[in-house]
């Protein structure tokens, strides 16, 4: 079987997207510090280009790391989790970079550690949304980059089997003999 990938997004859509969200958050947040989680290894090509459109007010980047697919393209729901981060984020204004909500059995899982931490704020800031897919309810994405359909999607950070993350926009995969 071969894998091809058909661009979804392109690397301008991308990056006006970001900008926008980049703009909403600084206006959201101005005069406050915001401490950014970026969840691994997905978030991280968007918390680079998210966190350095801001400059109006103090980001301080962290990570958490939640897996659960191994080499398939779908979730088998264990979760293997990493949640230390170096400043403690009790009093602190959280804004969870997520590359994609699906299901939304990641981000539940983050939430319900966080808000055991005493923060200040939560809010949650996803490139992706699969709206059609979500299993859990009550997760509102406050930062939104872009509603999908349900493809399985690679590239910005998004991989499939460890591939794919580097490439600059974010096409569907596709398996064909
Ligand atoms: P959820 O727990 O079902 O919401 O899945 C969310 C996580 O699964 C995301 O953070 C991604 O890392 C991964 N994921 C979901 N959909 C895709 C996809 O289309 N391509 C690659 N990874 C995906
Ligand atoms: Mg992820």
């Amino acid at each position: 079987m071969n894998e091809t990938i058909k661009q979804l997004i392109s690397k301008a859509e991308i990056d006006k997207r970001v900008s926008e969200i980049a703009s909403k958050i600084e206006n959201d947040y101005l005069g406050e510090e915001v401490v950014m989680i970026c969840v691994l290894t997905g978030s991280a090509v968007f918390t680079a280009d998210l966190s350095r459109k801001i400059s109006k007010i103090p980001v301080i980047i962290e990570f958490f790391s939640v897996s659960s697919y191994g080499l398939n393209t779908e979730s088998n729901g264990i979760k293997k989790t990493y949640f230390e981060t170096k400043v403690p984020l009790d009093n602190k204004n959280i804004i969870v970079i997520e590359d994609i909500v699906d299901t939304g059995s990641t981000l539940d899982c983050i939430m319900n550690h966080l808000k055991t931490l005493n923060p200040k704020s939560i809010k949650i800031c996803s490139l992706l949304e699969k709206t059609n897919r979500r299993a859990v309810k009550g997760l509102d994405i406050d930062y939104l980059g872009f509603n999908i359909g349900d493809y399985f999607v690679v590239g910005y950070g998004i991989d499939y089997a460890n591939k794919y993350r580097n490439l600059s926009y974010i096409g569907s995969l596709e398996f064909v003999e």
